[in-house]
């Protein structure tokens, strides 16, 4: 057969099969050297270890009906958004930590009750303006968007440890906002630390080409101490010019799109999805398609665990009503009839269905070695 296993992936990826397979795992699928990839897999393995598959695009009349709702855009309908800002960096850096200092700060005591709960997702308000931030625990589902095409971000900003420097995850951190187009802000943090030496992650992160201002360069270093909130104001400060040079713009005056940050099936709830709205306003009782998946919103949750009745651009929210979890990254759109969300829902199935029957011989291993 045509299919691709692990095995024949890692050979022509020039890496050991353990590290795709521990990848997959990582994703949640278990594998063997044996195992037939998706070319889905494929795409995410590719994109995982940085190897770029040119492939061909496939036309869609879904897709293409949601291009042209992204590009039939009424520039007099434009107003201000809230910047999206991606907090990343390397495994216990502190970005958990900066974004709890920023959210103790700036959320008012009454709303805090839901600082506990997780949803990677949060909105604070800063100086009178909202600023979305999103943090990005592990790497996996952040490279599924990509992988999907997804842009969500405006800013990131990358957390690196003073006390222990540029690591493999700081490197894919600027790897992500190269790729993404999106201007870095790096926070030196732990700079309360007995061992910090701030001067060599300025060095480390110019071998990266993320140059200093004060070298010359054009990326703005702040030191921060994301446990103590030393100079987490003058991090802000700064993440907000970066967002004002960008003039951020949607419409919310048109039917809701977003993309799904993270999802997952909850016992007693069903599918919960946390959603960013980038265009137009959701309302609670809209009808919503995200991939295969579709529904009217029950019920809508800010991140402070508070029910709100409409969500406009950069809003997070945490959304039940779906039939099935969507992916991390999905791309979701809202309908004026849930019969129509329905058909589109049902249409997407069936071409995926076709789709699977059909994979076994939509890649072959020439092929993709042509590709890579
Ligand atoms: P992952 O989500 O696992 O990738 O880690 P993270 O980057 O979110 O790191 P987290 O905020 O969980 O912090 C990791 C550890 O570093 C915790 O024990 C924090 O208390 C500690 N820490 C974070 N920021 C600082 C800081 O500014 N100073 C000191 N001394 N410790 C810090
Ligand atoms: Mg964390």
């Amino acid at each position: 057969s045509d299919a691709i296993t692990v095995g024949q992936l890692a050979q022509l990826l020039h890496k050991n099969s353990s590290e795709i397979i521990k990848f997959l795992f990582m994703m949640g699928n278990m594998s063997t050297i044996n195992t037939v990839l998706s070319d889905e897999d494929i795409e995410l393995i590719c994109m995982n270890f940085n190897v770029e598959v040119h492939k061909e695009v496939v036309v869609d009349e879904d897709d293409i009906e949601e291009q042209l709702q992204n590009v039939e855009e009424d520039e007099s309908k434009l107003v201000s958004r809230p910047p999206v800002v991606t907090i990343m960096g390397h495994v216990d850096h502190g970005k958990t930590t900066l974004l709890d200092t920023i959210r103790k700060a700036n959320v008012t005591e009454g709303e805090f009750g839901g600082i506990t709960q997780h949803i990677g997702a949060y909105q604070v308000s800063l100086k009178g303006r909202k600023v979305t931030f999103l943090d990005t625990p592990g790497h996996e589902a952040f490279t599924a968007m990509r992988a999907r095409g997804a842009e969500v971000t405006d800013i990131v900003i990358i957390v690196v440890a003073a006390d222990d420097g540029v690591m493999p995850q700081t490197k894919e951190a600027v790897d992500h906002a190269k790729a993404a187009g999106v201007p870095i802000v790096v926070a030196v943090n732990k700079i309360d630390k007995p061992g910090a030496n701030p001067d060599r992650i300025m060095s480390e992160m110019s071998e990266l080409g993320i140059m200093p201002e004060e070298w010359g360069g054009d990326t703005i270093f702040t030191q921060v101490s994301a446990k103590k909130g030393t100079g987490v104001p003058e991090l802000l400060e700064t993440m907000l010019l970066v967002a004002d040079m960008q003039e951020l713009k949607a419409n919310p005056d048109t039917n809701a799109s977003g993309t799904v940050i993270e999802a997952k099936l909850d016992k007693g709830r069903g599918p919960v999805a946390t959603l960013l709205v980038q265009r137009g306003t959701l309302q609670t009782g809209d009808s919503v398609v995200v991939g295969t998946s579709y529904g009217r919103v029950r019920k809508m949750t800010n991140d402070r665990g508070m029910e709100i009745k409409h969500a406009e651009p950069s809003c997070p929210v945490e959304i039940i009503g779906l039939n099935e979890v969507p992916r991390a990254g999905d791309v979701f759109m809202s309908y004026d009839s849930y019969k129509k969300a329905a058909e589109i829902a049902g249409h997407r199935l069936d071409k995926q269905i076709e789709k699977e029957r059909n994979s076994s011989s939509a890649m072959s291993l020439e092929d993709l070695a042509k590709k890579i």
